[in-house]
């Protein structure tokens, strides 16, 4: 498969039936597997062999499409997780708990902010927020001793900044600590960071992988190149022997390509069970079989989007890493080359008021909390997810009242234009 272009492996990577067998992914719908004898079950509990015995734990859908993630990102292991909250949760859990710390950029999914900052911390695990453009010294000094794992997003949702992964990679390198990329908004269509340093990868596949809004879903991936076994003080869960499992050690049964995800399929997985439901799977599978023609078209869309909000007499401002101006754009050329997604944010003249007027104008793009869809969506965080927040608070934030967060689907650009037109254009009649 590797031989193959990334179009290919979107269609044919992570499942290859045999004679006979089913085309599709086969869905698993099934709790539990039978086996013969407790003998040939009691191997898989002690992981001596490979296979399924419990659903909270691995499944075969799951498995496949897994694989298929893994081979585009260029990793060597995967693990789907019910959700892309559960997937960032897994990724620093796996290597962090009560009294580690981890360095992480401040551009990031507000979700995953308030898990970082307010949840994880209350399990113990502290974290340094360093701007995605701060200097080498300013990340330098970020990292402490009990420092695991630095984390940050490749374009951050909804700022749209641009994650310098090669310089935060060498940074963590030089700390001994893995760089984890959240690369949702990218996929590996359009940025793969383990080619940019990344060790590890996590996914909302809930947007564009499955891109039809139908699953909720994510995916921790490894590149299986952070070396754990030169750190075995700072990561003795993967480099010293689980007592939990007959005191196998993770790193010496499963080598630096299998041990980080198998410790999360063994441990967090079995204790959390926050696995992706195989139905969900089969669909997300779907698509990725369409991933790269889409995500060529959304970031077709995205651009045909910031270009025309660029300088419209109501747009007061425009984020798009690929609109030439843009603080991201020499970022984007390097790492996104084949394009920026379809996720443009922009300020509508007059605040908070003229924003609201404008999402009540718009007839084709819905009003949804959704992003990166195949159908074009629109949030207005002020007045929706952010309404909570007084405008200081939605300032310090990074979220402007003013701020239109625009998910371009694959629509015909020129409808999707001509939709934001008159939602303009009425805001003028009723001036
Ligand atoms: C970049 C990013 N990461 C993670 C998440 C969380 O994913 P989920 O909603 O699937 O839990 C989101 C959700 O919007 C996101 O945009």
């Amino acid at each position: 498969m590797e031989n193959y272009s990334i179009q290919t492996r979107c269609l044919q990577a992570g499942y290859r039936p045999g004679n006979g067998e089913p085309r599709q992914v086969p869905i698993v719908q099934s709790t539990t597997f039978k086996y013969d004898t407790s003998e040939d079950m009691g191997k898989l509990f002690d992981l001596e062999a490979s296979g399924y015995f419990y659903t909270r734990l691995a499944n075969p859908t799951n498995d496949h499409v897994a694989a298929k993630i893994a081979n585009l990102e260029g990793g060597t292991a995967a693990v789907l997780t019910s959700s892309g909250q559960a997937a960032s949760f897994y990724s620093i859990f796996n290597i962090a708990s009560c009294g580690d710390h981890i360095v992480c950029s401040t551009a990031i999914y507000g979700g995953t902010y308030n898990l970082f900052a307010v949840t994880m911390k209350r399990m113990g695990i502290d974290f340094t927020f360093v701007s995605p453009h701060c200097t080498d010294e300013e990340l330098d000094a970020a990292f402490q001793p009990n420092t695991k794992a630095v984390f940050g997003e490749t374009i951050a949702n909804p700022a749209l900044v641009v994650f310098d992964i090669e310089r935060f990679a060498k940074a963590a390198h030089a700390h001994g600590v893995p760089l984890i990329v959240d690369n949702t908004f990218a996929t590996p269509i359009l940025c793969r960071p383990f080619e940019h340093g990344a060790d590890i990868v996590t996914h909302s596949t809930t947007k564009y992988m499955d891109g039809h809004g139908a699953s909720v879903g994510g995916c921790v991936v490894d590149s299986g190149r952070f070396d754990w076994t030169k750190y075995p003080d700072k990561y003795p869960g993967l480099c010293t022997p689980d007592a939990s499992y007959h005191g196998i050690t993770y790193t010496e049964r499963f080598g630096l390509g299998g041990a980080y995800i198998t410790k999360a399929v063994a441990q967090l997985m079995r204790d959390f069970g926050a696995i992706q439901s195989p139905q969900n799977a089969y669909l997300i599978n779907l698509g990725l079989e369409s991933l790269h023609l889409r995500m060529q078209r959304h970031s077709e869309n995205g651009l045909k989007v910031a270009q025309f909000l660029n300088g419209h007499e109501q747009i007061a401002w425009v984020r798009y890493p690929g609109l030439p101006g843009d603080p991201g754009y020499a970022l984007a050329q390097k790492l996104l080359p084949d394009g920026c997604c379809g996720v443009v944010s922009f300020g509508v003249r007059g605040g908070r008021q003229a924003a609201e007027a404008f999402m009540k104008g718009l007839k084709l793009a819905s009003i949804a909390t959704h992003v990166a869809d195949a159908k074009t969506c629109c949030l207005h965080p002020a007045s929706s997810t952010h309404r909570q927040m007084s405008d200081e608070e939605l300032h310090a934030a990074g979220v402007s009242p003013d701020l239109v967060r625009l998910s371009a689907g694959i629509e015909a650009a020129e409808d999707i234009i001509q939709d934001i037109r008159q939602a303009l254009a009425l805001m003028n009649t009723q001036a």
